[in-house]
């Protein structure tokens, strides 16, 4: 996240929360795509792009690498889709064919440029360097470094740590066998094998989502998937430029079901949210507490499933998340913290890689709920937060963690007095305009 002035974010105690909204273009998908276009022969347009710092991030090193990027964004019609509607173009360069970089490569906050790119950067007969911000520079590198080295690249880094300096020439394939189970490191080897000679597989140890599969077969490349958790591309395929509409962010719209969910008397419907099995086992849990959730108008376009999700408040259960359902989650354990925190009680185990996060979102969880009056403890692979007595308010931070900042508003919604978050501007990462949205549902 850029540095800059810190700001405070005043939540309210609501009773209820109701709407119907859409919200911002996948961020994960939208990353997945401004790379694949860049790698792709001729000219892609990307509607509905994720507006947030993370993707803007991986298009200025794009830019920086040759490709031509536009971005065009409607603010006529900002009002119907709480946010103005992003398109982006690339006229990619085909694959191996980026530019050497003039200067550093910036990543800032984001986990997936970085990751993403080292893999693409490593088939390039050149140097770059990337470097992130001081969250993303305590994050670990070395499970793109081993695999990328392995495949032939030279990376250079302190303690697996970035600034990683890539060396990259020719590669050949390998089968990978992740000792995490996460997107990122799957899709940097993807990325790097669809560059090499011969066949590169990766065999998670638990599936992650596989938005970068949907999107290489999108730009026409083709990928094998022996079972659930195997995939395996051929080198050297070409990708050709596409039309493609990203779907809006679960993961952003997992705040407003989340506070439909627990507040008595809500009622809400996210409309053209992504829907892919791989990210949606958030509706899972949300129904086992009690939640009402409904699916509806289910399309899938370019491999990605997407509908109109509506949800309502329904009395809350405590629930424990098992060790298998957490990559299908990973991004939403923080808010389902925040959920507990209403009403029910929640323990996550086998969930150590959310130490691995924008903060270690463990400890910065469970202290923030803490802080606003919250019965929360932390495990070494995991949490626990039980309901039963309202928040009281009070004052919060961030941790310069997005997820984290809105996890926390969500939890204020059901406190006694205001709560006050501080470092709210790290929403901006994914969700620009959260906090008008949040405002826009209150009932
Ligand atoms: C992402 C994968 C996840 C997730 C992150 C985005 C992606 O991380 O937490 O926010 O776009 O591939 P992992 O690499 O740990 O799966």
């Amino acid at each position: 996240m850029a540095i800059g002035l810190s700001c405070t974010r005043t939540v309210q105690p609501v009773a209820r929360v109701h709407g119907r909204l859409r919200v911002p273009g996948d961020k994960s998908i939208s990353h997945r795509y401004a790379i694949l276009g860049a790698l792709a022969t001729g000219r892609t347009l990307i509607r509905d792009f994720a507006p947030g710092a993370d993707c803007a991030t991986t298009l200025a090193c794009l830019k920086a690498l040759g490709v031509g990027v536009a971005v065009r964004s409607d603010p006529s019609l900002e009002e119907s889709r709480e946010g103005p509607l992003i398109t982006v173009e690339i006229d990619g360069r085909g694959l191996r064919g980026l530019e050497p970089p003039s200067g550093i490569l910036d990543a800032h906050n984001s986990g997936t440029t970085m990751r993403l790119l080292a893999g693409v950067l490593a088939a390039h007969p050149f140097e770059s360097t990337l470097v992130g911000d001081g969250s993303l520079s305590r994050r670990p590198m070395g499970r793109v470094i081993e695999p990328l080295t392995r495949m032939g690249a030279r990376i250079l880094a302190d303690n697996q740590h970035a600034p990683l300096q890539i060396i990259g020439g020719d590669l050949h394939g390998i089968a990978h066998l992740p000792a995490v189970a996460s997107a990122q490191v799957k899709s940097a080897v993807l990325l790097a094998g669809l560059q090499a000679q011969g066949q590169t597989s990766v065999r998670e140890p638990a599936r992650t989502r596989d938005h970068t599969e949907h999107a290489l077969e999108a730009f026409g490349a083709q990928i094998t998937r022996d079972d659930a958790s195997t995939v395996a591309i051929r080198g050297d395929q070409s990708l050709w430029a596409t039309s493609l509409e990203v779907p809006g962010d679960l993961s952003s719209a997992a705040f407003w079901v989340a506070a439909a969910a627990a507040l008595p008397g809500s009622a809400l419907e996210v409309v053209g949210v992504g829907l892919n099995p791989t990210r949606a086992a958030l509706l899972d849990v949300l129904r086992r507490i009690g939640a009402h959730v409904e699916v509806s108008d289910e399309q899938t376009i370019a491999g990605e499933r997407r509908g109109t999700l509506r949800v309502a408040h329904g009395e809350l259960r405590p629930t424990t998340i098992a060790p298998a359902e957490v990559p299908g989650l990973i991004d939403e354990l923080p808010l389902l913290g925040a959920i507990a925190t209403h009403g029910g009680a929640i323990t996550v185990t086998g969930a150590a890689e959310l130490r691995a996060k924008e903060s270690d979102r463990i400890t910065s969880l469970v202290a923030g709920l803490r802080s606003l009056g919250a019965d929360a403890e932390e495990s070494p692979d995991g949490f626990q937060v039980r309901g039963g007595h309202r928040l009281r308010g009070g004052h919060v931070e961030s941790q310069g963690d997005h997820r984290l900042a809105m996890a926390l508003a969500i939890a204020g919604l059901g406190a006694t007095a205001p709560t006050l978050i501080h470092g709210a501007e790290a929403a901006n990462v994914s969700y620009p305009t959260f906090f008008e949205v949040l405002e826009s549902i209150v009932a």
